[in-house]
């Protein structure tokens, strides 16, 4: 069956390059998400970056997000990393299921393509859907970090989840 959307890499095209200017905005973004303007923010070729772009209907071929991850270290040696992501869709393409599919398929992504034992992501204590969506990806709830994103001007709590490589 094919998945509801799939991940693609960012390319040097008009229709790229506008879609990542529109998620950068205040509008395009959430409460969540939005840290004000980022003016060093640029369009990377890289390989930290993709986009979520419907599979089938009739928005096949719509770009309609993206998903970036860094590594986060747990200690000095190589084994004692992993990567943290981050999604963002386009305010017209939530709650229709795709950020659910694009984060199972991330996860799967870095799993096959790299060695890291775990895939996680943190996000507002707050955002209920992103919680959910976590879940539902087969993302398990570990814990608070308490106080740790400054956003609006005062510190946040974040719910962090994770996959492990062993399921
Ligand atoms: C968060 C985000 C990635 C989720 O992706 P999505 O495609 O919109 O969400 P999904 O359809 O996968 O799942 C959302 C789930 O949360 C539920 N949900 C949404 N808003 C909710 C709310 N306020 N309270 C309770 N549940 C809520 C939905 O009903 C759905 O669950 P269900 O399928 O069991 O009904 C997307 O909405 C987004 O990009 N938001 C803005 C940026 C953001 O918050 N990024 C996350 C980290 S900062």
């Amino acid at each position: 069956m094919t998945d509801l959307v799939h991940l693609t890499p960012f390319q040097d095209t008009t229709e790229h390059r506008t879609v990542w200017q529109l998620l950068g905005t205040e509008a395009e973004l959430s409460p969540y998400n939005w840290f004000g303007p980022q003016p060093d923010r640029t369009f990377k070729l890289g390989d930290n970056d993709l986009f979520v772009v419907v599979s089938d209907g009739p928005d096949a071929g719509t770009l309609v997000g993206s998903v970036s991850w860094h590594t986060e270290r747990y200690g000095p040696n190589v084994e004692s990393s992993c990567w943290n992501f981050g999604i963002n869709l386009l305010t017209e393409y939530r709650g229709r299921g795709y950020g659910c599919v694009a984060q199972r398929l991330l996860a799967d992504h870095l799993f096959a393509t790299t060695d890291v034992n775990r895939v996680e992501a943190s996000t507002d204590v707050a955002n209920v859907a992103e919680q959910r969506s976590l879940e539902k990806a087969g993302f398990v709830r570990e814990g608070v970090l308490r106080g740790a994103q400054y956003r609006h001007d005062q510190h946040h709590d974040m719910v962090v989840y994770s996959r492990l490589r062993a399921g």
